[in-house]
């Protein structure tokens, strides 16, 4: 504890540094990391509660090499965004879904987690101290990576006996290399992302290794990723790599409903919202991937690649084109309603914007 505290930061350090942008070429931001000033660090015992936690440098951390995550995995994140208003303020877009989103996962997972409260203010607080990496309006956001982690020593199989929660951020542009522009998917027949009664329904770290092979795989033959069947039946659509899918045909919005194989997409669940609330018919069912073949638009969600386009599939080698190689009418519309909302740009009726 002792090292820890020689490393935390104080408040009136931090204050001093924040109030200029940082330098950087705000033009250009992809999704990579761009390293920041701050980072939250709390722990806890298996069966306590977490500590205060404090604003820490950034920069590496030590593990014990017996570690809980290290060896057996026991780990989840999270993910977010905060985006800069005309106005100087900060938004948060629905901070505590996600500790609820970490909570559950926790659960599952046998680890301690922080509660709502803690999680949304320790959000909050490395927002801020990294305010300086918040990209202009209009430039993209600021990736917010909570980790929740077994980073006790185990060497039997078993729950690590201490946990770290840690909160650390980058500035963003857009996910997928095609920027805002349809992206090429590709169905994936021989891997799958989850099975019934695994962890594919909650954000452990072993879920996004798994799927690095179908992933490099598709980028090879130059899809911008794949998207996942269900694994009993090799017929219904489940998700891509890192987001939820939407089909739409006739106006009617449809999308894999949550059942345990799934991500509960934060982004997901405000689309069928933010659908509904426009008029729309949703959804949430087993959407076969034959639905594909006559789909009149498809596009993926989450954090991370927001609303996305799906301009082409490839299923056992026949190739389905949407939205005559723009994007869907629908799609456009959900992504300018969303987005009005998380960066501030519209009046938020949901209630789902967190002021900073
Ligand atoms: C997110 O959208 O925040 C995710 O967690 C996906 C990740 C693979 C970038």
């Amino acid at each position: 504890a002792s090292s820890t505290r020689c490393k935390a930061v104080e408040a009136t350090t931090y204050t001093r540094e924040v109030s200029e942008l940082a330098d950087l070429d705000w033009d250009n931001l992809g999704f990579g990391l761009v390293q920041t000033d701050y980072m939250y660090v709390a722990k806890c015992s298996q069966n306590g509660t977490f500590s205060k936690g404090e604003l820490q440098r950034f920069g590496p951390i030590e593990l014990n090499p017996s570690s809980g995550v290290l060896n057996y995995g026991q780990g989840l994140f999270e993910g977010l965004k905060a985006y800069r208003k005309d106005d100087g303020f900060i938004l948060l877009f629905r901070p505590e879904e996600n500790a609820l989103r970490m909570m559950m996962g926790a659960e599952r997972m046998c680890m301690p987690s922080p509660s709502v409260e803690q999680f949304v203010d320790s959000v909050k607080l490395t927002v801020l101290a990294n305010k300086r990496w918040v990209p202009p309006v209009g430039k993209g956001s600021l990736y917010i990576r909570p980790l929740l982690m077994g980073s006790g020593a185990v060497l039997g199989l078993a729950p690590a006996p201490e946990y770290t929660f840690l909160i650390f951020v980058s500035p963003v542009g857009n996910y997928f290399k095609e920027g805002l522009a349809p992206i090429n998917l590709i169905v994936e027949n021989d891997f799958h992302r989850a099975t019934p009664g695994g962890t594919g329904g909650i954000k452990t770290i072993g879920n996004y290794a798994s799927v690095l092979k179908a992933q490099s795989i598709a980028k090879a033959k130059g899809y911008s990723d794949v998207l996942y069947l269900d694994s009993t039946y090799k017929k219904y659509l489940e998700e891509v790599s890192s987001c939820n899918v939407f089909v739409v045909k006739d106006k009617v919005i449809s999308t894999p409903a949550i059942k345990g194989t799934i991500l509960p997409g934060i982004t997901r669940k405000s689309i069928i919202d933010v659908a509904r609330s426009r008029g729309f018919q949703v959804e949430e069912r087993l959407v076969s991937v034959e639905e594909l073949l006559d789909a009149d638009e498809v596009f993926c969600t989450g954090t991370a690649v927001v609303v996305s386009p799906v301009g082409s599939i490839t299923y056992l080698g026949r190739r389905v084109e949407y939205g005559n190689k723009g994007v869907g009418l629908v799609s456009q519309q959900l992504y300018s309603a969303l987005t009005g909302l998380q960066m501030g740009l519209t009046e938020d009726e949901m209630g789902w914007t967190v002021k900073l």
